[in-house]
């Protein structure tokens, strides 16, 4: 079945989230940070995420955002620097403004080219995932922006992977599903998806029952696999 539609998840995927630290740690006065951004990075993802995963099980959903900012209370706390409001401030202004990975713009321009429809599907809220798109310049790149919150759920219950045939109108297997989290390519793909996990750190593939299609170490590859997929 030929790929018709690209599903990239955005963050991790085509935002930088390690972003927001390392670029609040390169300010003037922030040695402090300079020190411990990596690790304080780290600890924000996978707070953010393990919330994320915790209120989908118990039924207790908040939007992104609000698991964005526990995340990060966590991670200030466990590094000593929960009393430093303006961080916290700072951290989440870059967060709304994270970079896009360089090869993204080109990368989805050749899909556009291509014909393919190309959209987000993410965890984030709606205004987030408009401000993290506006700042990175790839609105006009995207057919659509597809938010959790029409779900009520976080990734990876299948209700959330619905929303794309039910913009698109496509059988999972006509779409590539893009992601740099592990668990959610292989999730997509155990939904039927076609799926690249990107693995720029090259970690270990997650033990789920699924496994990606297709592994790449960025995104450049994506529009040669989306015609060959
Ligand atoms: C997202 C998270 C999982 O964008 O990175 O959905």
């Amino acid at each position: 079945m030929a790929i018709t539609t690209c599903i990239f998840d955005a963050y991790g995927t085509l935002f930088d989230v390690t972003a927001a630290a390392r670029e609040a740690a390169s300010a003037p006065g922030c040695e402090r940070l300079a020190g411990l951004w990596v690790r304080l990075a780290e600890d924000w993802r996978r707070k953010q995420l393990e919330y994320s995963w915790l209120r989908a099980i118990t039924g207790a959903h908040a939007d992104f955002w609000q698991v964005t900012q526990d995340g990060l209370d966590w991670a200030l706390e466990a590094h000593g620097l929960q009393g430093d409001a303006r961080l916290r401030a700072r951290l989440l202004d870059l967060y709304r403004a994270l970079s896009a990975y360089p090869e993204v713009p080109a990368m989805l321009a050749a899909l556009k080219q291509a014909g393919k429809a190309t959209a987000i599907l993410s965890n984030g809220a709606p205004g987030m995932l408009a401000s993290a798109v506006a700042s990175a310049g790839i609105g006009g790149l995207l057919d659509d922006v597809l938010s959790v919150e029409s779900a009520g759920v976080f990734k990876p219950h299948r209700s959330v992977y619905d929303l794309v045939g039910q913009r698109f109108g496509t059988a999972p297997g006509q779409v590539l599903f893009v992601s740099a989290n592990g668990w959610d390519a292989a999730a997509g793909a155990g939904y039927g998806f076609v799926t690249a996990w990107v693995n720029r750190a090259g970690a270990p593939v997650d033990r789920m029952p699924w496994r990606p299609a297709h592994v790449l170490a960025d995104l450049t590859g994506i529009p040669a696999l989306a015609e060959a997929a």
